[in-house]
């Protein structure tokens, strides 16, 4: 990757819950380098990621990608588009197993990413396919949802708190999976409480606070400064 094909663009987004003004004029960009954004709880990553994605409206802005607006396309058009979209909390069909999960969003002609690729990438849902929803681990339901996006083949890959409730050692496990897809060239957007996750991933780590991009740091400054950490998400 790292054209301009695949490149994220997004400039002076505003988004209200009411008269909450929840994103305050938020922009970035997130090209062939994955992107990690840090924030507390509540402070609009998952917002943002739904406003990406068409799924909350934007009052104002611009979300380009590939050179194309997608700010005001519905989400079906966004990940049509190229955007995959892995949301907090997985969203799982409790009575559906892994395999109908995947065969139901199928394979794009043509594309890197078919039920059988998927299952090359986590072996654990080969293992797993006929396990049910609501049967699955923590971690097995969250390789599930991120097997699903890639099976829509985005060239950008949004994911919302993927590390959310899992064990250490699983984490540790994802983010390497995540890691090598990331070499062969899968860009990422990543939003993240865990900071050991978001560093791993994303070389770059944006900070937002109260719907605001606060900073930006390369993720070796922000794992180096225990102040800044207690100051952004109250870790150290
Ligand atoms: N549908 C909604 N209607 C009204 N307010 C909302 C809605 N969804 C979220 N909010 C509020 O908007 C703000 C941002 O929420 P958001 O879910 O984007 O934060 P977050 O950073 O993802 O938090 P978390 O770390 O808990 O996932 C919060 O104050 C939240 O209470
Ligand atoms: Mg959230």
């Amino acid at each position: 990757m790292g054209d301009e094909d695949g490149r994220l663009v997004v400039d002076g987004l505003n988004v209200y819950y009411d008269r909450v003004h929840v994103l305050q004029d938020v922009g970035f960009e997130v090209g062939a380098e994955p992107v990690a954004m840090v924030g507390r709880n509540g402070m609009g990553k998952t917002t943002l990621a739904k406003a990406l994605l068409g799924l909350v409206p934007a009052a104002s802005g611009s979300v380009r990608f590939g050179g194309q607006e997608l700010l005001g396309a519905s989400p079906y058009k966004i990940v049509k588009a190229g955007i995959g979209y892995v949301p907090q909390g997985r969203r799982i069909w409790p009575s559906l197993s892994t395999h109908e999960h995947l065969v139901m969003v199928g394979a794009k002609a043509g594309s890197r990413w078919t039920v059988d690729t998927v299952y090359d990438v986590f072996p654990r849902l080969a293992e797993r396919r006929d396990v049910s929803g609501a049967n699955l681990s923590g971690g097995e339901q969250q390789m599930l949802a991120i097997a699903r996006a890639l099976l829509t083949n985005p060239r950008l890959l949004v994911m919302d708190e993927p590390s959310e409730g899992l064990a250490p050692a699983i984490v540790e496990h994802l983010a390497s999976t995540l890691r090598s897809l990331v070499d062969e060239g899968q860009s990422v957007f990543l939003v993240e409480q865990n900071l050991r996750f978001a560093t791993e991933l994303g070389d770059h780590i944006l900070v937002m606070v109260n719907g605001r991009i606060a900073t930006d740091l390369r993720s070796e400054e922000l794992l180096a400064d225990e102040e800044k950490q207690n100051l952004y998400l109250g870790v150290a």
